[in-house]
């Protein structure tokens, strides 16, 4: 059974999937949501196949959460707890999904390339009734419904938090986006807070093999951060620090919403010179700074009120 939820608790409950790592984001989502949670289980055969058990009868609106970082490990369980979910009473079933994977492979960028996006967003369309994310990778398409054919996608924003988070440990930075593609979000964390911005260009060559150029922005005696949306390989990030350090910039800090930190990336950016690194808790990571699940049940509620 669920524990209570909060004064003025929704009927609908929230799933989480009982993973050490997204434990204290569920729990979090659940107090902010009002929502009582529940956990699906899971068992691991030795051949790789899961066992997940839900909740033997689930209220008729199922929130479900589920980050897919290292996606491929995730997608199958998702799908399946979703029809499970289905089949034992929810009939509004939304996915709280704080980071969404394969949403910068939006076109075939060679001939014979699979537009993962379009068919991800398809698969979940067929799964969920609605998809609330953080930051999605949207580059060439205008918006998340656009990705969910016939369902409802809300997608959040973090950079406002992150821009005043960052202006409360550095007041005077000047924050800086490593490419055109993170201009949206470095303007929405400089607007919030008050704070000065600018745009690099960035050429990606291969997927350690990132070059980033200032195109004429002042940085020299500033105190830097670095804002993008995600840290994946950290190269960006190393890279547009390393620019700023060799073009005069006093400190370079970094502020991302997804914190990925794959491999060796964590080393690579303390490497470049970085001195602090703030990211959301989108990812569970030793460097989230801000929290996202206000802005997440905010999002739930009005949801709920709009049906
Ligand atoms: C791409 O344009 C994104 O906004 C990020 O800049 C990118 O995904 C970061 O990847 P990495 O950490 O591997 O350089």
């Amino acid at each position: 059974m669920p524990g209570a939820g909060g004064a003025g608790a929704a009927a609908g409950w929230l799933l989480a999937f009982d993973d050490v790592q997204e434990r204290p984001l569920a729990e979090a989502l659940a107090r902010a949501a009002g929502r009582p949670l529940a956990w699906v289980r899971r068992h691991r055969f030795p051949d790789g196949e899961t066992r997940l058990t839900l909740p033997p009868a689930l209220p008729a609106d199922v929130v479900l959460l589920r980050g897919l970082q290292d996606p491929n490990a995730k997608l199958t369980e998702l799908l399946l707890a979703a029809a499970g979910a289905r089949e034992l009473g929810a009939t509004h079933l939304t996915l709280v999904c704080p980071y969404l994977a394969y949403m910068r492979q939006d076109i075939a960028f060679t001939p014979g390339e699979v537009v993962s996006q379009r068919h991800l967003g398809a698969l979940l369309a067929q799964s969920f009734d609605a998809v609330v994310t953080v930051d999605p990778h949207l580059h060439r398409v205008a918006s998340l419904d656009e990705v969910l054919p016939g369902r409802r996608g809300v997608a959040l924003s973090a950079a406002p938090l992150l821009g005043r988070f960052v202006a409360t440990r550095q007041p005077d930075a000047l924050l800086l986006a490593p490419d055109d593609e993170a201009g949206r979000w470095v303007r929405a964390a400089a607007e919030a807070a008050g704070l000065a911005h600018a745009v690099c260009v960035k050429q990606r060559r291969g997927d350690r093999d990132v070059e980033v150029a200032l195109q004429g922005a002042s940085v020299a005696g500033r105190a830097v951060v670095v804002v993008d949306d995600v840290a994946s390989t950290g190269r960006t990030l190393a890279a547009a620090a390393r620019l700023a350090l060799g073009a005069g910039a006093l400190s370079v800090d970094v502020a991302v919403t997804h914190a990925l930190f794959v491999g060796d990336a964590w080393e690579h950016v303390q490497a470049a010179g970085v001195r602090h690194v703030w990211s959301s808790d989108c990812v569970p990571h030793p460097s989230n700074a801000v929290g996202v699940t206000g802005l997440i049940a905010t999002a739930l509620a009005a949801s709920s009120a709009a049906r």
